[in-house]
This record gives structure tokens, C-alpha cells and sequence, in this order.
């Protein structure tokens, strides 16, 4: 397969976003959206980005300070910037904060495909070294909690051979960090460690991209081709969102783990591949295996060694460590400095529950930091800390009686401003009004 450049394109405008992404499809481009500022720096920070498509007017960052954290840590990734009506102002302090080209909106698909191809031209040579290394991954699990301990103590225990890992755990809490530093810190970390997301990619493709197929297996198989099991031989697989997996991949999965084989689509004979598996899943997969969408035999088959890691409202004490690596992190990469926090802000953020786990908490501060002058304060942080609602343990509740009680104490916290409250239950005033009433 031909390798597609990869195109972020950020704007706040999500019509405007499509049409572009319309267009640079069609012109075989591979596109990444993100409606903010602080998406696109996700996606940057996951993603081999080749050109940066911006808006310049967002709310919270704006386009300036993302051209300019892009000039900063992705020096080889080309500007490009997409606004109506700029003021020579606003294009001149574009260009100064390191944009390489300007178009200004309405443009023609054929503007756009100009400017594009012309700023991707402007693009150094990809650097042979990857800009992020993945060494000592391990030393940034942090934590102190004895739930953090006992998962550093099984990585300890596994990464020095091939068994089979299946990580299980809520969303953000870490999974992805832990299935790399299994990778990083072993004997094998010289080798491959590659990332398959089974739900980010539609099935027939997903099959063709990890076991690989032989000439003429399909349409536009002009060519014999290793998968992503291949490719990684001697390192690891990480299959993520094993859950998404169809049947027709899990029954191929089950084969490479049994035999230790991988049979190319297409293919009738299976070649010998050495590879750890490390499968995750923040989705119940006994459910599924009951609902017969997951094989049993597969679920046996993974779960050789299962690494739990806990959710953060089990190890609150992790909190401060973990503040406190963002705070240092998004204090340089925003403010060239370190931000503090105050006692109040760090109380909110040692009360809530944090039902995002990791992943919340680090956009939290993030957001925080860029938002405060010097030192976070609560009004830096998000409405639903301020508010944070704890249930007492009063056994189960109907969705109606929970939705009555919560919207009381929310009523109760906001002193009755139904505006506030509203704005909170993320809800309008109308339906919030008909709610009270009922
Ligand atoms: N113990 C930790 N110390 C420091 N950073 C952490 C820790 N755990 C998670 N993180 C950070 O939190 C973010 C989310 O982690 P990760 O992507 O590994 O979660 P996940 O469990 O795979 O989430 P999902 O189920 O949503 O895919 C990452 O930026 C990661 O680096
Ligand atoms: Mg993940």
C-alpha cells in the first residue's frame, strides 16, 4: 500500500473542517480532525502528522499558540493556515509564530490542493530517529499507591519473556502505558512494539493489516504483503480494543496463539512467527463471550497473565504525583515555567472521582495551565470539580430516582440558580425547568 500523508486539520468549525477533509481525501490524503487546540496536540503527540491544517480564531487556545507549540516540538511539520478575513495583523504575526502559508476562506478546492501540496514540499526530509523515544517509559507509571505497586511488580515479572498479557481497566486509567513499558523494559525492546487499535479500523482491512495477505487475495492485492505479526517478529503486538475484534480476526488471533503461526490472507499455509501478544480492553469481554461475540477459547487463551490497573478514584494518593508531573509538563510546554497550584484547587482535585481517570485529570491540568496566569486556582478548573457529588452508599437506585436526587443536589450546590444547574447537568434551561416540575 501506497503510504498516504497524514494531515491534521484544526478548526472550531466542523462544516468547515469536513469540506476540507472532503477534499483532501479525494485527493488520497489521509486526514486527522480535531475541533480544538487541545485535541490537535493529542493527536500530535500519537500520530506521524506530515502537514498542519489551522484555523487562527478558537475558543480557549487559539491558532497562534498551536503554530507556535508546533514550530517548537515538531519542528518538521509544515503550517498551513486556513481563516477568513484576517487583518495584516493577524497574518503577519501568523507568519512570525512560524506559519508557512496562508489561505484565505472561501477558497477552491484547487486553492486548497496548491497551498497543500506546495507546504508539504516545504517538509525536511522525516528524521530517521523517531522525535519520541519510548525509553524509560517505565519510570513515568507513577504512583506510590499499592495498586500502581502490585502493577509495576507483574511488569517486573513479565517483560523478560514472551507470555501472553491481557490488560484490563477503565478508560484512561493507563492501559496503553502499561503494555509499552512491559515492551520498553524487557529483553526484547530492541525489536517492534506496534500498536493495533481492532476498533479503529473496519474489519477486512484489520485482517489484512495484521496477518497479512498473498497476491491476489482481493482486489488491489497486486502484491504478497507481511502483516503487522510479521513485521513486529521478536517484539510485541499490542492489540487494543480486543473486544472490536470480529470473529473472523479472532478465529486467525486464535490460531497465532496457538500455534504460534500466522496464516496471510489468502494464504492456506501458516508461517512461524515469535511475537508477545499483549491484548487490552476497557469493555467486558465475560459479557461478551456469554453473548457468544467473543470465543471463549480466545478469552482463555489471552488471559494467561492479567494485569488489572485500578481506577483513580481507588488510589486518590496517586493524585499529587501525578498533578504534579502534568504541572511540570504543560508548565514548560505552555508557560516556560512551573505553575503551582493552591490548596484549594489541589482539595477539588483530591474530592472528585475522576471517572476519566488519568486521561481526565492530565486534560484538566492542562487546560488549567494554560488557562492560569501563575498558579492554578479553583476558577481555572472545571465546573464538575466544583460541584463534585458524592451518592452515599444507599444501595441501587432507578435512572429516575438517580436523576431526581442528583439534579436536587446540584440545585442544592448552585443556591437554586437554575442557569448554573443547567449549564452543569449539560442540559437547557427548558427541560430542566419541566424536570423540577415533574
Ligand atoms: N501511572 C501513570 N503515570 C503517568 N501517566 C499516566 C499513568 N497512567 C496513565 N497515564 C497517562 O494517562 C493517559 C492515558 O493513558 P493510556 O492511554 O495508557 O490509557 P488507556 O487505559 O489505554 O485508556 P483507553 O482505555 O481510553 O484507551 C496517557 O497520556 C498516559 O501517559
Ligand atoms: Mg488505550
Amino acid at each position: 500500500m501506497l503510504q498516504k500523508e497524514n494531515i491534521l486539520i484544526v478548526d472550531d468549525d466542523i462544516n468547515i473542517l469536513e469540506l476540507i477533509q472532503r477534499h483532501l481525501q479525494a485527493l488520497d490524503y489521509h486526514t486527522y480532525k480535531a475541533v480544538s487546540v487541545k485535541e490537535a496536540v493529542a493527536i500530535l503527540r500519537d500520530t506521524d502528522i506530515d502537514l498542519l491544517i489551522t484555523d487562527l480564531k478558537m475558543p480557549e487556545v487559539d491558532g497562534f499558540q498551536l503554530i507556535k507549540f508546533v514550530s517548537e516540538h515538531y519542528p518538521n511539520i509544515p503550517k498551513l493556515v486556513v481563516t477568513g478575513y484576517p487583518s495584516v495583523q493577524d497574518a503577519l504575526s501568523a507568519i512570525k509564530s512560524g506559519a508557512v502559508d496562508y489561505l484565505v476562506k472561501p477558497f477552491t478546492k484547487d486553492e486548497l490542493k496548491n497551498a497543500v501540496i506546495k507546504s508539504l514540499s516545504t517538509k525536511r526530509k522525516r528524521k530517521s530517529i523517531p522525535e519520541k523515544s519510548h525509553q524509560g517509559k517505565y519510570n513515568e507509571i507513577i504512583g506510590d499507591s499499592e495498586a500502581i505497586k502490585n502493577v509495576t511488580q507483574i511488569i517486573e515479572r513479565v517483560k523478560d519473556n514472551k507470555a501472553t498479557i491481557f490488560i484490563s481497566g477503565e478508560s484512561g486509567t493507563g492501559k496503553e502505558l502499561v503494555a509499552r513499558s512491559i515492551h520498553y523494559n524487557g529483553k526484547f525492546s530492541s525489536a517492534p512494539f506496534i500498536a493495533v487499535n481492532c476498533g479503529g479500523i473496519p474489519e477486512n482491512l484489520l485482517e489484512s493489516e495484521l496477518f497479512g495477505y498473498v497476491k491476489g487475495a482481493f482486489t488491489g492485492a497486486n502484491d504478497t504483503r507481511e502483516g503487522f505479526f510479521q513485521a513486529a517478529n521478536g517484539g510485541t503486538v499490542f492489540l487494543d480494543e480486543i473486544g472490536n475484534a470480529s470473529l473472523a480476526v479472532q478465529a486467525r488471533l486464535l490460531r497465532v496463539l496457538q500455534e504460534k503461526e500466522v496464516v496471510k490472507v489468502g494464504a492456506r499455509k501458516g508461517e512461524k512467527i515469535d511475537v508477545r501478544i499483549i491484548a487490552a480492553t476497557n469493555g467486558n469481554l465475560r459479557e461478551m463471550i456469554a453473548k457468544e461475540t467473543f470465543r471463549e477459547d480466545l478469552y482463555y487463551r489471552l488471559t494467561v497473565v492479567e494485569i488489572n490497573v485500578p481506577p483513580l478514584r481507588e488510589r486518590k494518593e496517586d493524585i499529587p504525583l501525578l498533578a504534579d508531573k502534568f504541572l511540570l509538563k504543560y508548565g514548560n510546554e505552555y508557560k516556560d515555567r512551573y505553575i503551582t497550584i493552591d490548596t484549594e484547587a489541589k482539595t477539588l482535585l483530591l474530592r472528585y472521582e475522576w471517572p476519566g481517570n488519568i486521561r481526565e485529570l492530565e486534560n484538566v491540568i492542562q487546560r488549567a495551565v494554560i488557562m492560569c496566569d501563575r498558579s492554578i486556582g479553583v476558577n481555572d478548573l472545571p465546573e464538575v470539580l466544583k460541584y463534585q457529588i458524592n451518592f452515599p452508599e444507599e444501595g441501587l437506585l432507578s435512572l429516575k430516582e438517580m436523576e431526581k436526587k442528583y439534579i436536587q443536589k446540584v440545585l442544592a450546590a448552585t443556591n437554586n440558580n437554575q442557569t448554573k444547574a443547567a449549564e452543569i447537568l449539560q442540559i437547557d434551561r427548558k427541560t430542566l425547568r419541566g424536570k423540577i416540575k415533574e
